[in-house]
């Protein structure tokens, strides 16, 4: 039912006067969507209205909304055991199962999963972790960690100083001078195909070059960078970036915070490459977002290394909510429903209608360009012309019409970062939403650039 509208008054009241929001810019709140309820790719506002979630609300609601399964996998864990303490010589079932299930589905040499309740948790764990273990084998100054231009890797004060977009800096500073990134060299002369983004995996030895190897213990990346805009990389970029790494002894953390449990179409990205990462970092999708979850997961070697450790020394590393039984059963359970309603098979193949239909629609428009899509995870640039690449004024704030078009006429959530459009719909979708999707980005791009 439709709230009334001085009830919807009083909570923007409310809103405004109270909750701190993400990213908060109090004028983005005056007119606020209030959520109501969800149902699959659906999300239906106080007033009533309904919007195909075409970012799985932040990427993250991969088994859609409603999922009455969930629900009671939390109950049921609640009643039963809703807490208890996991840390020295505690544990509980669902955890262990879930970590047993989730060694399991990620790379072969990843074997000890260390639960955080946020994306941004495994980052900083994975860099923590990264550190200890150079210092176990004797090489301290290996401190700094690598990460890359565009990267988005959380909002605690180490990964905004990972994130690689300038604009989540301002007044935060100064920053860990020991986290860097990645740049064009000046004379670099390769043959890579560039990333979508124009990166290329000499930018990273490049770095590790001017920092010094033996200072560097660890190098980010997200296999496709979802937050700032959605770029997809190259088809060797992650074979060079492991060899790179090997070469000067760097660990490789690969944030799939966003790309685990089957956004591209695979259950962990870098399996399309034939790629492994000593520590992975993840979140968001483990618990399709019903209750907060994330973990970092290491190495064999690394592991190995944890558990002899000298015997004045621990892995001092904990949160309250480590391995938390409720998020665990639900986690397990909403594993089960991707592998059951195969979901990693249906985000390929709803990818590649994703990607057709933006290139068929979009393709040679005026204003349009670099149209990259890997299994469910797609983005474009809207740009003054499309030939030049040459950029529309970003006060002109074209990227923010478009998605508010997409919106209010077509019924469809997204994010724009920039200029860029990006989508990453719930991985249930179905062929009519991904065609209403393409519609409502093709109707607003038509609409705002007058094309
Ligand atoms: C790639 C990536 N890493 C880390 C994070 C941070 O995760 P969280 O917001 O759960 O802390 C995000 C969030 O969007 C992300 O996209």
């Amino acid at each position: 039912m439709p709230l009334e509208q001085p009830i919807i008054d009083a909570l923007v009241r409310e809103d405004l006067a109270h909750l701190l929001h993400p990213q908060y810019y109090a004028p983005d709140h005056e007119a606020p969507v209030i959520f109501d309820h969800g149902e699959g790719v659906w999300l239906t506002d106080v007033r009533g209205r309904r919007y195909i979630d075409a970012l799985a609300s932040l990427w993250n609601v991969a088994v859609g909304h409603g999922r009455g399964e969930l629900a009671e996998a939390a109950a049921g864990q609640m009643r039963k055991l809703a807490f208890s303490n996991n840390y020295v010589g505690f544990s509980n079932v669902p955890a262990i199962e879930l970590a047993a299930k989730v060694a399991d589905l990620v790379y072969d040499n990843l074997e000890g999963v260390f639960f955080t309740n946020s994306g941004s948790e495994s980052n900083e764990g994975a860099f923590k972790v990264a550190r200890f273990f150079w210092n176990l084998r004797g090489r301290p100054s290996k401190v700094k960690l690598i990460a890359r231009e565009r990267a988005y890797h959380g909002g605690t004060l180490a990964t905004t100083a990972m994130t690689g977009l300038p604009v989540f800096w301002k007044y935060f500073g100064p920053l860990s001078t020991e986290i860097v990134h990645t740049s064009k060299p000046d004379n670099l002369e390769c043959d890579c195909a560039p990333n979508t983004d124009g990166e290329c995996a000499h930018w990273l030895e490049a770095a590790i070059l001017r920092e010094g190897p033996e200072t560097v213990a660890a190098f980010i990346a997200e296999p496709v960078k979802g937050a700032g805009g959605v770029w997809t990389p190259s088809a060797d970029y992650f074979r060079k970036i492991r060899e790179i790494c090997d070469r000067y002894e760097v660990l490789f953390i690969a944030d799939e915070v966003i790309t685990g449990f089957g956004r591209t179409g695979r259950w962990f990205a870098l399996e399309r490459w034939g790629v492994q990462p000593d520590v992975l970092s993840i979140a968001k999708a483990i618990t399709s977002g019903y209750v907060p979850m994330g973990a970092f997961i290491v190495s064999g070697q690394i592991l190995d290394a944890l558990k002899s450790l000298p015997s004045d020394a621990r892995f001092m590393h904990a949160y309250t909510n480590s391995a938390h039984p409720t998020a665990a059963a639900v986690g397990l359970r909403n594993l089960r429903i991707i592998e059951e309603e195969r979901l990693v098979e249906n985000a390929q193949a709803m990818g590649d209608r994703l990607g057709d239909g933006l290139r068929h629609a979009l393709g040679g428009h005026a204003h349009v360009t670099n149209i990259r899509q890997l299994g469910l995870i797609a983005g474009l640039s809207l740009v003054e012309d499309a030939e030049t690449a040459r950029p529309f004024d970003p006060t002109a704030g074209v990227g923010r019409r478009v998605a508010t078009h997409m919106r209010e006429q077509g019924g469809v959530i997204t994010r724009f970062v920039g200029d860029q459009i990006v989508l990453a719909p719930p991985l249930i979708v179905n062929g009519d939403e991904v065609d209403a999707i393409v519609a409502a980005v093709d109707a607003a791009v038509a609409a705002v650039t007058g094309n």
